[in-house]
């Protein structure tokens, strides 16, 4: 900051920009970022080790631990192990006595520092190998505070079992990290999908106790949206500051147009799902039982908001409404009942009537009247048979007609 900016009166009152144009600028941000990877991520080192990622989840890492002080973080995806390096030294300088088991399926390009530091284990082997995931539950039954920061294998398969696998050991207060949900068009390589955001998708469908902590995308560069989870169940007050008034985040996975955030429905995803897993269909069963369960919790959801709204609309005033319409409709009936009742009478007054009337009382005429009446409703009794008869006839015909197809 120049000298002159520092002198510059401050003000608390600079309008802030509005939500979906901070959404916008971190998602082009973003973007560009990851495009640039040659001059960004391919240079990023802690202690002259590379590591992928960018400056800002390093320091959010950095302040995760500082609050949470985990005595064991464990890592899947090590490549050159610039990020083991990045948590064994931060637990030295926190004075924390604990360890890093960071694990790989090829650990040739890892550096000789990382292999070189005392609390740095490593493990070569598939981090859900069920005998690296048994060593590693074994070691962690003896520590306190576990976090667990999954940058293995991206494909949502993979996440997801890793999530299973690992997630138990977290323990309450402490963060279970998701890298690189930002693939998959979040905003970043729309093809790479189903990926770790998938993943959180169907495993959020199981209930687990962990909640994204939005407040590390507060930077709005991340990698990780929705990707950094905590533990629930620990009671220890927020260490952190508080939050300000306005908070706002990138929202990388939720929000922009329908154009660059597709979000596909749960067929789409069990779709796309399916065909990258590349997997035996046991597994890709597995993720289509969470993303079922996970659309079974939208759709009650959207039940629950409708029965709401409808609710809402019943109140007095929409009832009053309603009775004001059935009294309209009532005062109308009888307006035309009046209007046919003085009809009937002036018909009874009618000269012609009287006189009918006045034959029907002489015998023989009544005769001839009471046969006429007779005769008049059985006829309309017989034309509503046949109307009946034929309408059966129509019935089956039509019946036999589908029967055929
Ligand atoms: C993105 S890199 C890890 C980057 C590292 N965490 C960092 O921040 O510098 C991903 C690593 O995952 C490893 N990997 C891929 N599949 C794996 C698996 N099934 N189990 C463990 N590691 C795997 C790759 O060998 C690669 O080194």
């Amino acid at each position: 900051m120049s000298g002159d900016a520092e002198t510059e009166p401050r003000s608390d009152e600079t309008e802030l920009p509005a939500q979906s144009e901070v959404e916008r600028v971190s998602r082009e941000f973003t973007k560009v970022f990851h495009d640039l990877r040659k001059q960004t991520f391919s240079t990023t080192t802690w202690l002259g080790v590379q590591l992928v990622k960018t400056p800002n989840d390093i320091l959010v890492m950095q302040q995760i631990i500082n609050e949470t002080k985990p005595d064991l973080i464990v890592e899947t995806g090590v490549y050159l192990g610039g990020s083991a390096l990045l948590f064994a030294t931060l637990m030295d300088q926190l004075d924390i006595d604990g360890k890093v088991i960071a694990v790989d399926i090829d650990l040739d390009a890892v550096r000789d520092p990382v292999r070189e530091h005392p609390k740095i284990e490593l493990i070569e082997g598939s981090s859900v190998d069920p005998e690296v995931v048994a060593r590693i539950r074994a070691e962690a039954r003896g520590h306190d505070r576990v976090m667990v920061d999954l940058d293995a294998d991206h494909r949502a398969h993979h996440v997801l079992e890793e999530l299973r696998a690992y997630s138990p050991l977290v323990t309450p207060g402490c963060y279970l990290i998701v890298e690189d949900s930002f693939l998959g068009g979040r905003p970043v390589r729309p093809e790479a999908v189903p990926g770790p955001s998938e993943a959180l998708d169907a495993w959020f469908g199981e209930d687990p106790p962990f909640v994204p902590d939005r407040w590390h995308e507060r930077y709005l560069l991340t990698q990780n949206p929705r990707g950094y989870l905590r533990r629930v169940g620990d009671d220890a007050p927020e260490p952190r500051p508080p939050r300000p008034p306005s908070f706002m985040i990138g929202a990388l996975e939720l929000s922009g147009s329908e154009e660059s955030f597709p979000t596909p429905s749960p067929d789409e995803a069990i779709e796309r799902l399916t065909e990258a897993a590349g997997r035996p269909d046991l597994e890709v069963e597995e993720l289509r039982r969470s993303i079922n369960n996970m659309a079974k919790r939208d759709r009650q959801t959207h039940i629950e908001a409708d029965l709401d709204r409808r609710r809402q609309e019943l109140t007095v005033d929409s009832l009053l409404r309603e009775m004001e319409a059935q009294r309209e409709l009532l005062a109308e009936r009888n307006r035309l009942l009046a209007r046919e009742r003085a009809r009937l009478r002036r018909i009874e007054g009618s000269g012609p009537y009287r006189a009918y009337r006045g034959l029907r009382r002489i015998p023989g005429f009544s005769h001839y009247f009471h046969w006429r009446d007779r005769s008049r409703k059985s006829d309309a009794q017989a034309r509503a048979r046949t109307r009946a008869e034929n309408r059966e006839k129509q019935t089956e015909r039509f019946s036999e007609h589908h029967r055929g197809q």
